[in-house]
C-alpha cells in the first residue's frame, strides 16, 4: 500500500450537524465495532441489499483479521464516542484486465444519513484510487437504493447500464442492478 495514502489517516471529516466524525482504514481490533455496526446502526432492509451476511460474526471477524489493503481498502467512519458510523470499500485486483479499475461499496448509519458522510467516504476513496493510479472506479446500485443512486451522480459517477431483475434480496424481491463509472483523473506527479 502506497505510504501516501495511510499518511493521510485519521482524516476528520465535520458533517452538516457540526459533529465531527474520524475516517481511517479498517484494523484488526475494529471487529466488535465494526459488528456493532452492522448490528445496531443500519437497517434490515440495507442489510438484505449488501453481497455478504454480515449478521454473521466470522464473516466480519474475517474481514477484520485478512486486511489486504491492497486488494481491499476498507474504510471506517468513527465518531467521536467511538463507533463505527460508516463503512466504505474499494475492491481492486492487481492483475488481469481490469487492474486500472477499482469497485466501490458504502454503507452509513441509519441516524447520520443525509449529514455528508456517504458523500466524504465516496470522495475520499476516489482519491485513494486517484492515488494508486487506477483510471476507473465502479459501483453497482439496486434500484432501490435512490439515496446511493443521487449521490453518486453527484460526485460525476455516470450510469453505464442497468439490468433488469439482475438482483434479488433475501425476501426473494427482484431489483434492477444498475452500473456505475466514475472516471479519475490522473495526477500530475504521475508523469
Ligand atoms: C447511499 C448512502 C451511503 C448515502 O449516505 P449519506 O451518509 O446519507 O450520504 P450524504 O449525506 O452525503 O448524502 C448524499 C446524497 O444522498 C442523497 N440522500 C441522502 N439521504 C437521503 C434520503 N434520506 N433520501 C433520499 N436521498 C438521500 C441526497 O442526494 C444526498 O445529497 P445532498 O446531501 O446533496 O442532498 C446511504 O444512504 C446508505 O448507506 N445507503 C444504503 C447502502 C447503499 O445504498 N449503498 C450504495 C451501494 S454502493
Amino acid at each position: 500500500m502506497d505510504e501516501r495514502i495511510l499518511a493521510r489517516y485519521p482524516r476528520e471529516v465535520v458533517l452538516k450537524n457540526g459533529s465531527k466524525v474520524f475516517l481511517r482504514p479498517l484494523r484488526e481490533d475494529d471487529v466488535e465495532r465494526l459488528y456493532d455496526f452492522f448490528l445496531n446502526e443500519v437497517s434490515e432492509e440495507d442489510l438484505m441489499l449488501l453481497k455478504d451476511n454480515v449478521k454473521d460474526y466470522y464473516v466480519v471477524e474475517n474481514w477484520c483479521r485478512n486486511l489486504d489493503y491492497d486488494r481491499v481498502f476498507p474504510l471506517v467512519a468513527q465518531d467521536e464516542g467511538g463507533r463505527i458510523v460508516g463503512n466504505a470499500t474499494l475492491h481492486h485486483r492487481e492483475y488481469g484486465w481490469s487492474r486500472q479499475v477499482a469497485k466501490i461499496r458504502v454503507l452509513t448509519c441509519l441516524g447520520c444519513r443525509g449529514l455528508g458522510l456517504g458523500t466524504a467516504m465516496v470522495k475520499e476513496l476516489l482519491e485513494v484510487a486517484q492515488i494508486m493510479g487506477l483510471s476507473k472506479v465502479m459501483a453497482e446500485v439496486l434500484s432501490s437504493q435512490k439515496a446511493a443512486m443521487d449521490a453518486l451522480e453527484k460526485l460525476g459517477f455516470q450510469r453505464v447500464a442497468c439490468i433488469p431483475g439482475l438482483a434479488r434480496d433475501y425476501k426473494g424481491r427482484e431489483h434492477d442492478m444498475c452500473v456505475y463509472v466514475y472516471t479519475v483523473t490522473p495526477q500530475w506527479d504521475a508523469f
